[in-house]
């Protein structure tokens, strides 16, 4: 297993470009199962995760070919619809298979994902989505089985106890491009990641109206073709690199990402103090005066994302003054508090929220990565942290951020990966 050091305290600075979007590419790689031709599927970020949606369209009997950032999906004749509990248990997102397998084959046998660092990670609305679909679903042996032989469309309400399900959208609008009718999708996310599977069916073939609103009309029909599509660019990993000018007080230019999909972030910062501008194909995050502390509640999209809260947290960590930082989505994603207290911040957790005390510097330590955005938050703090910082299991960075180091190196800091002893 690796780990990430840093030592901590320099000013970062130059450009970086963004890679295609890990939560956009997942779902359209399981998208290509929807058809029996060819899929290329270009800007697709090297990571773990994508490895294991690869691994999973392979045992399918799918195959894939790779050439850098381009992966071209062959599903011609796959029969199978079995997505097994060793590749699933390793990634919460093989569940975006489910739509697609229901579509197609009519019928999916998908483990069930299990639970998850950031707090419970339930399912039923998935359920209620292809259920309304006619698909006759239930839970044998730890698997979700699917039976979609009356697969048709119809109108369902997808809003739950916190707002749209991004998944649960996808894989009921997945299975009800192919089922026969017209299906309703009201409450629908619309997140950029939805947006981008939604034009990349569409390209399929596809008949869906209502893109990127809470309202999805899909008129079934019975076969969908091979698409060429570039992924969108991560607007997390892009808002990861907009902190890390924030904290290190530095000027950063990003390159390939759309200011329009982080308006929540930038909004909030330049509330702070940041500078942010559109710059030539991208974003600059200019550090020019002392920031002010800031109040944020994540909420489903356009609101400000529960995946940029724990990075957030590590600047308003280091920013003079007090601020209050609201989970609505996962009001459990908090374990990243007690290792940032690890190298001095001052925070303390009232029920879903998190009253941040800016402190005047952070030290370095050895900390623990719990999940993919808590270690972003461990590594923003280590650049801004005096001394060494040695952040380890980062096998969860790994799964959501393209050549960390490298690009970090490149702008300016003084980080390595080493293995563990
Ligand atoms: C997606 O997960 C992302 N993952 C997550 O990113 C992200 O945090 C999340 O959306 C919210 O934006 C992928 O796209 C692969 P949800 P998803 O269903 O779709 C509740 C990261 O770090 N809910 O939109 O699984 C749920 O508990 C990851 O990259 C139900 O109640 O999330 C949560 O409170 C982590 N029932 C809310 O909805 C359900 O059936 C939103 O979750 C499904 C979800």
């Amino acid at each position: 297993m690796d780990k990430l050091v840093i030592e901590g305290g320099r000013r970062l600075e130059g450009t970086v470009k963004i890679s295609g979007a890990k939560n956009a590419c997942l779902p359209i790689l399981a998208a290509t199962l929807l058809s029996d031709e060819r899929s290329v599927i270009k800007n697709v970020p090297a990571l773990r995760d994508m490895s294991t949606m690869l691994k999973i369209l392979k045992n399918l009997g799918v195959r894939v070919q790779q050439d850098g950032s381009t992966i071209t999906v062959e599903p011609a004749g796959y029969k199978k619809y079995v997505a097994p509990y060793e590749l699933v248990s390793t990634m919460r997102a093989s569940v975006c298979v489910l739509g697609p397998l229901i579509g197609k084959q009519k019928k999916a046998e998908v483990s069930f994902p299990g639970g998850c660092i950031i707090g419970p990670r339930p399912i039923d609305l998935h359920m209620k989505g292809l259920k309304a679909l006619g698909v006759d679903i239930k839970v044998e042996r730890g698997y979700i089985v699917a039976d979609a032989k009356n697969l048709k469309g119809s109108n369902v309400y997808l809003g739950g106890h916190f707002g749209s399900s991004v998944l649960a959208t996808g894989n009921t609008m997945m299975a009800a491009v192919l089922a026969k009718g017209t299906t309703v999708i009201e409450n629908a996310a619309c997140e950029p990641e939805v947006v981008d599977l939604t034009n990349f069916l569409i390209k399929m073939g596809a008949r869906i109206e209502g893109v990127a609103t809470h309202r999805l009309v899909i008129e079934g029909v019975k076969k969908l073709h091979g698409a060429e599509h570039s992924v969108i660019s991560d607007r997390i990993e892009a808002g990861t690199y907009i902190l890390a000018a924030a904290i290190t007080k530095g000027d950063i230019t990003l390159e390939g990402v759309a200011l329009e999909h982080i308006v929540a972030l930038t909004d909030k910062l330049a509330e702070a103090g940041l500078e942010v501008k559109k710059a030539h194909d991208g974003i600059r995050a200019r550090y020019a005066r002392k920031l002010r502390p800031m109040d944020v509640t994540t909420l489903p999209y356009p609101g400000f994302p529960t995946d940029m809260q724990a990075q957030f947290m590590s600047l308003m960590a280091v920013t003079d003054g007090i601020s209050v930082i609201t989970e609505k989505i996962y009001p459990e994603r908090f374990i990243h508090i007690s290792e940032l207290a690890r190298m001095g911040a001052d925070i303390l957790l009232e029920g879903a929220s998190a009253i941040v005390k800016g402190v005047k510097g952070l030290s370095g330590a050895p900390v623990m990565a719990s999940d993919l955005r808590a270690s972003a938050a461990l590594v923003l703090a280590g650049l801004v942290a005096k001394g060494r910082t040695d952040v380890h299991r980062i096998y969860h960075l790994d799964r959501g951020y393209e050549d960390i180091e490298k690009k970090l190196l490149k702008l300016g800091a003084k980080v390595w990966r080493e293995k563990e002893k």
